[in-house]
């Protein structure tokens, strides 16, 4: 992937933008799509009409931009990202963060879904990402070095203090039950082994998932302020005898929405 193909992507988003400059991104992760339809006057963009633009594979994620208002705010709408375990380079799974580089919109939110390991989070609380530990064992920024970013990028407060202490007093006021925690992003596609669970608690995560890090990583590199939820869609491997199942957390992906889409939606109306 070059700086030709971002641009070229970037020239095409913007020509369907028109003059809409849209302050805050939103990635919609597994079964949380249905926030696309909250964003008022839509313009929606299927990825395959931007060139060179990754197309997902997965159940839950439906490929199109949704550009628009939320609550008085210009938005785009991710709803459909690529992951590592469908086959994408990590440079690829980032490749849309590049655009919104290009673009200069200057926050991304983020949300995914995530096996619950911190002995008091359940399925169906929503956890805002304080930190993260990188187990895909790669980065996003391996490669020759894109124009503007940073060989060697400080990682230190990638989930923004400022915009995480907004989504907090958001969820107060509307009453949405949030969890803080760290997430533990590994590869997949299988999930987890009991060992391996028992293993992330000790390293001090709070959820494991799939997916955000590459994409937080590589925000960092453009400078885009970066603010994430986790949907908690199961107990993580072994901490019930319950088999693990994509239609389970997809199922309880779309209980939370509600609570999640409000979350976002007041969270974003306050941010600075
Ligand atoms: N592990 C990894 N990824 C996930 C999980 C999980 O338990 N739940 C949803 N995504």
């Amino acid at each position: 992937m070059s700086g030709n193909d971002v641009r070229s992507a970037a020239d095409a988003l913007r020509a369907a933008l028109g003059d809409c400059q849209p302050r805050v991104a939103i990635t919609m992760g597994s079964g949380l799509g249905g926030l696309g339809a909250r964003i008022e006057e839509p313009v929606e963009i299927p990825y395959t009409e931007l060139p060179g633009w990754p197309l997902p594979t997965v159940v839950g994620h439906a490929g199109k931009v949704v550009a628009g208002s939320l609550g008085g705010v210009p938005v785009l709408g991710l709803s459909g990202r690529v992951h590592m375990y469908e086959g994408a380079e990590p440079a690829r799974t980032v490749f849309y963060v590049r655009v919104l580089g290009e673009l200069e919109v200057p926050i991304l939110f983020l949300s995914n879904a995530a096996g619950a390991l911190h002995p008091t989070f359940a399925p169906g609380d929503l956890m805002l990402i304080s930190d993260h530990i990188n187990l895909m064992f790669r980065s996003p920024l391996r490669g020759p070095v894109h124009e503007g970013e940073d060989r060697f990028p400080d990682l230190c407060d990638l989930y923004d203090p400022e915009l995480r202490g907004v989504v907090r007093e958001t969820a107060l006021q509307l009453g949405v039950r949030l969890q803080e925690g760290v997430y533990a992003a590994v590869h997949g596609p299988g999930y987890e082994t009991p060992a391996e669970i028992r293993m992330l608690e000790r390293f001090g995560a709070d959820a494991v998932g799939m997916s955000t890090v590459p994409e937080v990583i590589a925000a960092r590199g453009r400078g885009i302020r970066c603010v994430a939820v986790s949907c908690l869609t199961n107990y993580a491997a072994g901490v019930t005898s319950e088999p693990l199942d994509h239609e389970e957390v997809l199922e309880v992906a779309v209980q939370v929405q509600d609570d999640f889409e409000r979350l976002v939606a007041g969270s974003i109306a306050r941010f600075e």
